[in-house]
């Protein structure tokens, strides 16, 4: 497809979505995509009717619309092998990338992390990224190691490299920063963990939205991701491990559903992945995890992904010219740009950006390590999606011009 062609079908999806317009009928310049993105209407028909005229339970009816629904979410977690480039039984639905990050630390981690092992993080890492094995190596013994970034916002992975022992069980690095956009090396990454015999987590909800993935070509053992920053629901996401390592894990919660066999003298397990999803499923988010990338796909990660970086890129030299802003990040990076004015608290910028109908994110991002590392207490945030052109940009811009004449 020629790059016109592929710039109008983008433009064209933007119609899409109801959530881009103000209760007044003006366009919303949504540059908070990082935090959520907006659902196109797709996603949001598939919802309805599966909690309409679809609806029932998984798993355990013994009439024909169960057995349909079943059929739909099993076919759910097929899509999302495939979007990933794993098997359906690696797949277990979770709440969300958070949950999945639980997960593996609460299973896992605690059946292979021990007193005196240690856990590689980085500075970049978002908050469930590093609370969910700070909270493991508490109750093991275990010690947390965390990679400095390079001079331009990228995980150092020569620092990774030369700090990695024999004790590291676990690398878990963020796939894209939520802050910065900045993209890891995964291959390497996984090269360096295996070379000392650890196991690579790779925290994909900012690249699930923006990068094609193959599992097998980024050779990481944990992949997760949220899909409601992927323009489907909340309340789903998904983890995705190696089938060698999830059917070895013991079971997260207890309940219906992950069962084999219970007796009160003792209970046996169902296999991987219905070992890890105890309870009713979220059977509606999952069939709209499903049209949310059927969506995605039928547009082309790599065509998103290239016209996010030209606006990433147009952004970056617009705020680059100005010398009252400093940027974070690499060039590189993905859909993704943080920058801080000077004499201004991004919260102020937020707000006023608010009143021109822009909304960015001001904040730590759940990253306060990182913004220890940056030395600020907080960022402003413009994150781009599918739907981002570049009004988006000219209204940012305006705003940020407003709130200087109102600071001066
Ligand atoms: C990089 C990264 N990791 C993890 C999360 C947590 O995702 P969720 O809140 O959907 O579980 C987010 C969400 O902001 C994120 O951007």
């Amino acid at each position: 497809m020629t790059e016109a062609a592929i710039l109008s079908r983008l433009s064209e999806a933007r119609g899409a979505f109801p959530g881009l317009v103000t209760g007044e009928g003006q366009p919303w310049h949504y540059l908070d995509t990082a935090a959520t993105a907006q659902k196109p209407r797709a996603v949001i028909d598939a919802m309805a009717r599966a909690l309409g005229e679809d609806y029932a339970t998984v798993h355990r009816g013994v009439y024909a619309r169960s057995a349909e629904m079943t059929l739909a979410y099993e076919a759910a977690r097929r899509r999302v092998a495939e979007f990933l480039g794993g098997k359906e039984d690696e797949i277990v639905f979770t709440r969300g990338a958070t949950e999945a990050i639980n997960l593996v630390a609460a299973t896992w981690g605690a059946a292979n992390i021990g007193a005196g092992d240690r856990i590689l993080l980085s500075t970049l890492e978002h908050h469930s990224n590093i609370v969910p094995w700070q909270m493991l190596a508490e109750r093991v013994g275990a010690h947390i190691d965390v990679c400095p970034l390079t001079d331009d916002h990228r995980i150092d992975l020569d620092a990774a490299e030369a700090m990695l022992t024999e004790r590291h069980k676990l690398v878990a690095f963020g796939h894209v920063s939520n802050v910065l956009g900045s993209v890891l090396d995964a291959q390497r990454a996984a090269a360096l963990a295996h070379a000392v015999g650890a196991k690579l987590l790779l925290d994909g909800c900012q690249a699930a939205p923006r990068l094609t993935l193959d599992i097998a070509a980024l050779d990481c053992d944990f992949y997760v991701f949220s899909a409601h920053k992927l323009y489907g629901p909340t309340g789903i996401g998904a983890l995705w491990a190696r089938s060698e390592i999830l059917d070895g894990m013991p079971p997260y919660q207890g309940g219906g559903a992950m069962i084999d066999r219970v007796t009160f003298e003792k209970t046996t397990y169902a296999p991987a992945p219905q070992r890890f999803e105890a309870g009713t499923p979220a059977i509606t988010e999952a069939i709209a995890l499903h049209a949310a990338i059927d969506f995605v796909d039928g547009l082309g990660l790599d065509a998103i992904h290239a016209r996010e970086s030209e606006l990433v890129t147009q952004l970056r030299d617009e705020l680059g010219a100005m010398n009252d802003v400093t940027i974070f990040g690499p060039a590189g990076s993905a859909g993704i740009v943080s920058f801080a004015m000077d004499g201004v608290h991004p919260h102020d910028l937020g707000t006023i950006l608010d009143e021109a109908n822009v909304a960015i994110r001001a904040g730590h991002h759940c990253a306060q390590p990182l913004m220890d590392h940056l030395g600020v207490p907080a960022t402003a945030r413009a994150s781009f999606g599918l739907y981002s052109d570049e009004s988006d940009i000219e209204a940012l811009l305006a705003g940020i011009a407003r709130t200087r004449r109102i600071f001066a």
